[in-house]
Order: structure tokens, then sequence, then C-alpha cells
């Protein structure tokens, strides 16, 4: 059925298909109307998961930024969260003749098939920041270093409650939460987490009042914050009588701000009743701003400009016949094959240093974050 899609949109001329895409809500940003390859080097094609967070608007933003700087053409789309809606895109992107495809996926097993028709099209691809899985034809994967992301959640909260130091023995309460069961860095971010904490737990220095200590029991679907708000409401109910909850550790800043909502309708933050320490990651500006007012109590930073730049130097290479730079070949696995990838550091964010790391280094501007 794709592929009969695929070979009609190939006959339409590239007027037709300007029409098209349009009538599929893409995003054309930075394309020309038509793209005849007069650029340097062509088109690429950027596909990116969802405008519904800031993070994924400014790698958009900083991909084109980038690609652009190095004389391609770029179209950029955003797959709204929806896996169907992504695939049609990229096929779209293959139909439209781009010379390589940088994707950051929505759902990372569902692009086997799209992948395969880039391959046929002799169209590289770069897997952006979440690896795709099920396929050999990812030829390369850029990145953070997505379990040291979870390490530093966890050693966050262990550092807070004094357990780190031994300044405090505990048992203190805590609650799990993890990202979308689809895509792979979840996995990464949780083990990490857990490499510093299932200690504490197993010495019972930390309890999981809810039990909901394994992977499947704690993931938010697409990373939804409504959902997390749910999760955590239906916890603090139904294991939280009188007792409290003292840290909450949480993949990602859009859950972070849900699972507050819910500890704020339960009267943490009042007097009696302090909020428990409570990680992110993104640095997006909510939580910014959350974390400046003693909300969210931290987050992990991961400059998109840099993975937006490793991305882009990857497709300039490999459109180059040369071998882009990696600094990891091992651990990305993605069941087809190892990917080589570039992993970036993470660094962690609390109240003690957000204006050193994202002003002081013009990731925001301090007007941002009133
Ligand atoms: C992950 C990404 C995180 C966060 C999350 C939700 O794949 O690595 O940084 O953005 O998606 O969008």
């Amino acid at each position: 059925m794709r592929n009969r899609r695929a070979a009609l949109a190939a006959m339409a001329t590239a007027a037709s298909l300007a029409l098209t895409l349009t009538a599929c809500g893409q995003d054309s940003e930075g394309g020309s109307k038509e793209d005849k390859g007069d650029a340097k080097g062509g088109t690429i094609g950027i596909a990116m998961p969802t405008k519904s967070s800031e993070r994924w608007i400014a790698d958009g933003k900083n991909v084109k930024k980038n690609l652009e700087s190095k004389g391609y053409k770029t179209r950029l789309v955003y797959g709204e969260d929806d896996p169907d809606q992504q695939v049609s895109q990229i096929e779209n992107l293959i139909t439209q003749g781009v010379k390589a495809l940088i994707v950051a996926a929505i759902d990372n097993k569902s692009l086997n098939n799209v992948l395969q028709q880039a391959k046929d099209a002799d169209i590289p691809v770069i897997s952006y920041d979440r690896l795709i899985l099920g396929t050999k034809n990812v030829d390369y994967y850029a990145s953070f270093d997505n379990e040291k992301v979870g390490e530093l959640q966890g050693t966050y909260i262990l550092d807070k409650l004094g357990l780190k130091d031994g300044s405090k023995k505990g048992p203190f309460n805590i609650e799990l939460f993890a990202g979308s069961n689809d895509d792979n860095n979840t996995k990464y971010f949780f083990q990490g987490a857990m490499n510093v904490l299932k200690p504490y737990m197993d010495k019972g220095d930390l309890v999981v009042r809810s039990r909901q200590t394994s992977l499947n029991q704690v993931t938010t679907l697409r990373w939804d914050g409504g959902t997390a708000q749910k999760r955590m409401d239906d916890i603090l109910t139904s294991a939280y009588k009188r007792e409290r909850v003292d840290a909450v550790l949480s993949p990602y800043d859009g859950i972070s701000i849900g699972i507050l909502s819910a500890l704020k309708s339960d009267d943490y933050g009042s007097k009696n009743k302090p909020l428990p320490v409570l990680t992110g990651q993104d640095a997006e500006i909510a939580s910014v701003k959350s974390i400046a007012a003693d909300q969210q109590t931290q987050t992990v930073y991961k400059d998109t400009r840099k993975l937006a730049e490793v991305a882009s130097k990857m497709v300039d290479a490999v459109l180059n016949g040369k071998k882009p730079e990696v600094n990891d070949t091992k651990t990305y696995d993605n069941g087809a094959k190892v990917v080589p990838s570039y992993l970036l550091d993470p660094v962690s964010v609390d109240k003690s240093n957000y204006r050193e790391i994202l002003v002081d280094s013009g990731y925001y501007a301090e007007g941002d974050l009133k």
C-alpha cells in the first residue's frame, strides 16, 4: 500500500507534489518552492517527532541552520507524535529526492519499510537522538550518552536526600517514572538511574511505596505530561495516605511538569508538606523557570546546538564520501547492526548552576526565563 503510494507520488510533477505536501500538513520551511538540487549539496530531509515539545523545535531549527550554512537546502517536517504520519512524511521526502535523511523517530520500530525505500534510493540515514531499531538501513547515530542522563538524575536524588554522603539514613519514599516504551532511549535513561538507585532500594534506604519498580510498570506513552500526572495522582491516592513522597525520578521535563501538578493538587509545596526532589531532562523553559521558583528540582541539559552540528557534519561527510567522526562503536546495537555513534555529554542543572550553564552559554537569553 505504502509502496504504491510512493510510486504514484514519484510520478507527480514538482508542482502537484508541493500541493500534496501542503495537504498532508507538511512543513516545508527552508526548502525552496521547488527543489532543483542547485544548492551545493542538494536538499536534506529532516524528520522530527513533534512540535509539542520545545526541544524538538530547537533541534529542527538548529539542524536546518547548520545544514544551510554548509550549502544544503532543507526540508523539515514534524510527525506530531503519530508514527504513521512520520512514515508518510519520510516517504514524501524520499520521493522528492532528498540527498540524505536525518530522522528522530516517533516509534523506533515503525520505520523499517520506509528506510528500505531510502536504501533503494541510495539515501543515507542519520538516526537523530533516538536510535532506530531493527534495520540495517541506519548509517550513523548522533545522540547523547543516554545512560549517563539517567545516572545524573539518580545521583542528584541521592545527593539531595543526603544518602550519597551518608549525612542522612532514610528510609525515603521515592516513585519512578520512565519515558515512552517505543523510544529506545527510555531503557537507557531508566537503566542509568537504576544503576545508581537500585542499591539503595535493595538496602531499604529508598522505598517505592507503589511497588511499581519495573520498567514496563513505569513507562509514559509518548512522554505525555498528562499521562504522568494521572499516574502520579493515582499513586498518591493509593500508596500515600499519611506518608509523604520524598523524591520522584522523572526522565523528562514535560513529565516533571505533569507530576508537579499532581503533587500540588495534593497540597505538596505547602508549608508542612515540602515538594519532593524532582528530576527532569531537556532544560525546557517551563522547567527552568520552575527550578528557579523551587518547584521542579533538577533537569538534564543536552545542548541541541551541538547535537545538530554533529548530525549535520555526519551528513556532509557521508555525502562527500568521507567517514564521519564517531566516538562509540559498541553501545548502540539496534538489533540488525551496531550503529556507529557520536555521543555528547549531558549536564545536570539545578538552581545553583542554571544561569552559568544555560544563560552564560547563550542557550537562553535572560529574558527567556522571566
Ligand atoms: C527522548 C529524548 C529526550 C526527551 C524525550 C521526550 O528521546 O532523548 O531528551 O526529549 O525524548 O521528547
